[in-house]
């Protein structure tokens, strides 16, 4: 039986990416070419200089993502390619590029949003997830806690009121000096500081409440790092790190669990790029197996932006019937 293969275009952020998918299941290339050094000397990624890298790496990151599956364009099912949210001139690139070789080829296009890419990480290499399931999406740009009956259907349960997870992380690092982006660099920072150290607030935002709040976090940080300042005293950063990410960790990881439980599910998916921190992992697991509660999540590097993750969620909607047409444009703020 002939495979069915997905060729999937990812430039929504700071990484121009490619990736080939057989079935759903296998992946035969994942090429990511990361913008990360480019942006770091300006502390933040600029939207104008990502898309002119974009559109300077787009065909030679499908052309070696086409080598590495050892596949021509001739042996494609169809083309998927994220659409939003993101930065809009980013995502013209990817679209564009897409809506072009589908064109050429004569070849199915199917739009996939970026959040839904996120999600979909945690299908790679695992076809055998039962719905429904909770989960959680935190990355750079998003946080959200999302109900899922099944495939491509989406209950939003919650999400954040001002920064996303990432976005706080990023910010935190920045205001302490650790560079960019900050999310890895202030976890390993953590690791060698008390958690208890520091007193921070927790936003809860009141008892049934679904949604996030990083901004006043992020305020009592830089209010702590200014009035040490004032007063000349050392800071711990370290100690500094570890407080802020406990407090981050904790409600994201009980918000969670506790939708879990209210939604009577009885998996819980992990996705986005702060799914790759080792601390938010080791805490959810914990809650999640005190709850008997089953925790999936994607290996380290499909958690951050990458193609596959838009192959998988493509190939999904592709067995579902959807096509997009040569109007599909690129939505920033796409919603799921
Ligand atoms: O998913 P992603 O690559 O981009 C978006 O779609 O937004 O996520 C990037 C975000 C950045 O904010 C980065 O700091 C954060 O994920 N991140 C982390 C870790 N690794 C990446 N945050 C905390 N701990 C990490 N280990």
């Amino acid at each position: 039986q002939k495979r069915e293969i997905i060729l999937a275009i990812e430039t929504s952020c700071d990484e121009t990416a490619a990736a080939v998918l057989a079935d759903g299941q296998d992946i035969l290339a994942n090429v990511v070419a990361s913008q990360i050094k480019i942006h770091q000397k300006y502390g933040g990624v600029v939207p104008e200089i990502a898309s002119r890298h974009h559109l300077e790496q787009v065909n030679l990151v499908v052309d070696l993502a086409l080598q590495e599956a050892g596949i021509t364009f001739d042996d494609l099912t169809a083309i998927a390619v994220t659409y939003g949210p993101g930065l809009v001139g980013a995502l013209l690139v990817g679209v564009s590029t897409a809506k072009a070789l589908a064109y050429a080829l004569k070849l199915p296009l199917v739009g996939v949003n970026h959040i839904e890419g996120h999600i979909y990480a945690n299908w790679l290499g695992n076809d055998s997830i039962l719905f429904p399931v909770v989960c959680l999406v935190v990355s750079g740009g998003h946080t959200a806690l999302v109900e899922m009956q099944g495939h491509g259907r989406y209950r939003l349960l919650g999400q954040t009121l001002d920064d996303a997870a990432g976005e706080a992380y990023d910010k935190v690092a920045r205001a302490m000096g650790l560079g960019y982006p900050g999310g890895p660099l202030l976890e390993s920072l953590a690791k060698e500081g008390d958690e208890k150290a520091i007193a921070l607030p927790r936003a809860w935002l009141g008892d049934d409440n679904y949604d996030f709040s990083f901004s006043g976090l992020k305020s009592a940080v830089l209010n702590y790092l200014n009035r040490a300042a004032q007063k000349g005293e050392e800071v711990n950063k370290a100690d500094l790190a570890a407080s802020f990410q406990a407090s981050v960790v904790e409600v994201l990881v009980e918000k969670t669990v506790k939708a879990a439980r209210v939604q009577g599910v009885k998996t819980v998916l992990l996705a986005g790029g702060v799914a790759a921190n080792s601390s938010l992992r080791k805490y959810l697991h914990e809650r999640c197996s005190e709850e008997n509660l089953e925790l999936l999540y994607p290996p380290f590097h499909y958690c951050t932006d990458n193609a596959a993750m838009i192959a998988c969620a493509g190939y999904y909607r592709y067995k579902m019937g959807e096509r997009a047409d040569w109007y599909l444009n690129a939505v920033p703020n796409l919603k799921l």
